[in-house]
């Protein structure tokens, strides 16, 4: 009985202080999905000259530390096939490499997110904007990147033998038949909660007076 709960002890010390990305990882990997939905928000956004238009509602995305627990948690026993969570609360991207030499979990999961956002470069924009048949477009993680909705995210990085998972959780996860965004000015229809911020063209997160 006292080893088991030595043991879960010892795990619990093992998944908070080897959640392995570093401060400055994290900020990158954020960074990476803002800027994305900055330049989309902004109308920018150019796939081989198809200049998407603006955002009515793009949130800005924020780390979450339960979340990147659990995207952990998926992976840190390193299990044959990476669970998902359930699709209708969490959303998750999952990618699995060979290990590279002495990279680091940080630049395994800056990779990892420059993949995912390739597929916009590289088969276009989803069909009619919207969120339907992703997989089968090759556009599920760069549409989980860019879904106006998701303002929340967090990552996890495990090496297994010679090869390295990561796994990143979003909320609000994809949305059947939901827009990726809304078309029209930007930041003409932030959500409740949220209010513009102008250098961006995201919608931050603040709790204003009712
Ligand atoms: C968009 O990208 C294409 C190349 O893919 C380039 O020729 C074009 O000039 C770009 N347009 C803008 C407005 O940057
Ligand atoms: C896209 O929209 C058109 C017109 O509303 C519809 O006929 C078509 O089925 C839609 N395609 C997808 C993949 O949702």
């Amino acid at each position: 009985m006292k080893t088991f709960v030595l043991l879960g002890f010892l795990c619990i010390i093992f998944i908070d202080t080897h959640a392995q990305l570093t401060d400055a990882g994290k900020t990158a990997i954020v960074n990476a999905h803002n800027k994305l939905r900055s330049t989309l928000a902004q109308g920018k956004y150019n796939i081989s000259g198809d200049i998407r238009r603006a955002a009515t509602n793009m949130k800005m995305i924020g780390w979450n530390d339960d979340l990147a627990r659990d995207a952990y948690r998926s992976i840190y026993q390193c299990p044959a096939n990476i669970g998902r969570p359930n699709p209708a609360e969490t959303g998750a991207n999952i990618r699995v490499v060979d290990a590279v030499g002495t990279q680091g979990p940080d630049e395994y999961a800056k990779e990892a997110v420059a993949f995912w956002e390739k597929q916009f470069q590289d088969k276009g924009w989803p069909v009619n904007n919207t969120v339907a048949n992703l997989a089968a477009q090759g556009l599920a993680e760069a549409t989980q990147m860019a879904f106006s909705l998701t303002g929340a995210m967090g990552c996890g990085v495990q090496k297994c033998g010679s090869k390295v998972a990561t796994v990143c959780y979003y909320k609000f996860p994809l949305k059947n038949d939901y827009l990726i965004y809304e078309m029209g000015t930007v930041c003409s229809s932030c959500p409740d909660f949220h209010v513009c911020n102008q250098p961006t063209g995201l919608c931050t997160y603040q709790q204003v007076g009712k």
